[in-house]
C-alpha cells in the first residue's frame, strides 16, 4: 500500500491543492507505478484535469473524445483510467473483456448525477419522436437509453449529423446544449443539468481578469454559462484548447476551465503565460471529483487491481451502440 492520504476540503467543500510530494517520494512512487504497469500490461489514460504527477506518467493525456478513442484501440490487458467514473465506464463498455480500474471510485460528476436513467426514460416516453443525444458525462444507464453520444470536442458534428425529421433531446448539460444549438441552428430540448465547477465562472469574474490582462484572449469551455461564453474569444473542448493556444500569437492567455488544464498547456506551449480564470468563490476552478485521484491512489489501484468497473452485459451491449455511432461520425471527414 502507498498509504493514500485523503485530499483535504476547504470551507466551501472544495478539494484543496495538496502540497507536492517530496522529489524522492515522487521518483520512487512513479518508478513503482511504471513497474506495475509493465507487469500487468496496463495502459494509463489520464484526463487533462488530472494532477500534474499523474499527467506526467500517463501513456496518454487528453479530452473525453481522445480518451474514448484511445480506449477503443488499446491492446493493453488492463486500462487504468485517471479521470472520473463515467470515463472509466465508457472504456469498460468499449472493452467488456478487459479489466478497467480507477484510482478513486467516488470520482463522480455533477452532470452525471443530474440525470438519473429513470427520469430520462420518463421524459423520453412523452415524445416518441425524440432523438436523444447524450453528452458523454452521463452514466452507462443513460448511455443505454441514448441514440448517440457526444463530447464537447464533437458535439457540433454529432448534432449536425442527427436525423432531420426527429425532435432532438440533448442531455444532461444545458450550457453545452445551448452553445451547440447556437452553432448548428437545430432546435433542441435541453435537460436542466450543469457542471457545478464551470458555472462558478461568472461575467463579473471574467471581466475582472480581462481588465488585469487586457491583451490576453479568453478561452472558455462550452460548459460555461452563456454570460461567460459571450466574453470568450474561443469556446472549445480541452484538447482543442491546446491547439488554439499553440497557434495563437498571444503570449498570455486566460483559461476558463478546470485549473488542471494549465499543466498540459504549459507543457505544450513553452514560453507562454496561462492565467487560470477566477471564480467568485474560493478555488472553485478545480473539480473536486477529478482531484480525488492522487499518485498514491494510482499506485494502490494498480497493486490491488481495484476499484474496478463492473457493469451488466445488457447495459454494456445497449450503451455501446450510441458510443460506437459517435466514434464513427467523429471519424468522418468534415463537410
Ligand atoms: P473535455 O472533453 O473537453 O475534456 O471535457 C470533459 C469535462 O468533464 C469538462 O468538464
Ligand atoms: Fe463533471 Fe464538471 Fe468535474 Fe467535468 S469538471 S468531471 S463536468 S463536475
Amino acid at each position: 500500500m502507498a498509504n493514500a492520504v485523503e485530499t483535504p476540503l476547504t470551507d466551501c467543500g472544495q478539494v484543496t491543492a495538496r502540497p507536492p510530494l517530496p522529489p524522492e517520494k515522487l521518483g520512487a512512487l512513479s518508478r513503482d507505478i511504471l513497474a506495475l504497469k509493465r507487469q500487468l500490461n496496463a495502459v494509463i489514460l489520464a484526463h487533462n484535469y488530472q494532477v500534474p504527477e499523474i499527467q506526467d506518467l500517463a501513456d496518454y493525456v487528453g479530452d473525453s473524445l481522445g480518451l474514448s478513442q484511445q480506449a477503443a484501440h488499446t491492446r493493453a490487458d488492463v486500462i487504468v483510467f485517471c479521470g472520473v467514473h463515467f470515463m472509466a465506464e465508457t472504456a469498460k463498455i468499449l472493452n467488456p473483456k478487459k479489466r478497467v480500474i480507477l484510482p478513486d471510485q467516488d470520482a463522480g460528476c455533477s452532470l452525471e448525477e443530474s440525470c438519473p436513467p429513470a427520469k430520462l426514460a420518463a421524459l423520453q416516453a412523452t415524445n416518441p419522436k425524440f432523438y436523444t443525444i447524450s453528452y458523454i458525462n452521463c452514466s452507462a444507464g443513460v448511455k443505454a437509453l441514448s441514440d448517440v453520444i457526444c463530447t464537447s470536442g464533437n458535439a457540433v458534428k454529432i448534432v449536425n449529423a442527427a436525423p432531420p425529421d426527429r425532435d432532438l433531446l440533448f442531455v444532461p448539460d444545458e450550457n453545452l446544449g445551448a452553445w451547440v444549438r447556437e452553432q448548428t441552428g437545430r432546435p433542441m430540448t435541453l435537460w436542466p443539468g450543469n457542471c457545478y465547477a464551470h458555472v462558478e465562472f461568472t461575467h463579473a469574474s471574467i471581466m475582472r481578469v480581462r481588465r488585469e490582462y487586457p491583451d490576453a484572449p479568453v478561452v472558455a469551455h462550452p460548459e460555461c454559462t452563456r454570460a461567460v461564453r459571450l466574453l470568450a474569444n474561443e469556446i472549445c473542448s480541452t484538447e482543442k484548447m491546446v491547439t488554439y493556444c499553440q497557434r495563437s500569437p498571444a503570449q498570455t492567455i486566460i483559461i476558463a476551465t478546470e485549473a488542471g488544464m494549465l499543466h498540459r498547456l504549459k507543457k505544450e506551449c513553452p514560453g507562454k503565460q496561462f492565467i487560470a480564470a477566477p471564480t467568485d468563490s474560493c478555488r472553485c476552478n478545480e473539480c473536486k471529483f477529478m482531484k480525488l485521484n492522487t499518485l498514491e491512489k494510482l499506485y494502490d489501484c494498480l497493486a490491488n487491481q481495484n476499484p474496478r468497473i463492473e457493469l451488466s452485459e445488457t447495459i454494456m451491449n445497449r450503451a455501446r451502440i450510441p458510443i460506437t455511432r459517435m466514434l464513427e461520425i467523429s471519424a468522418r471527414p468534415n463537410a
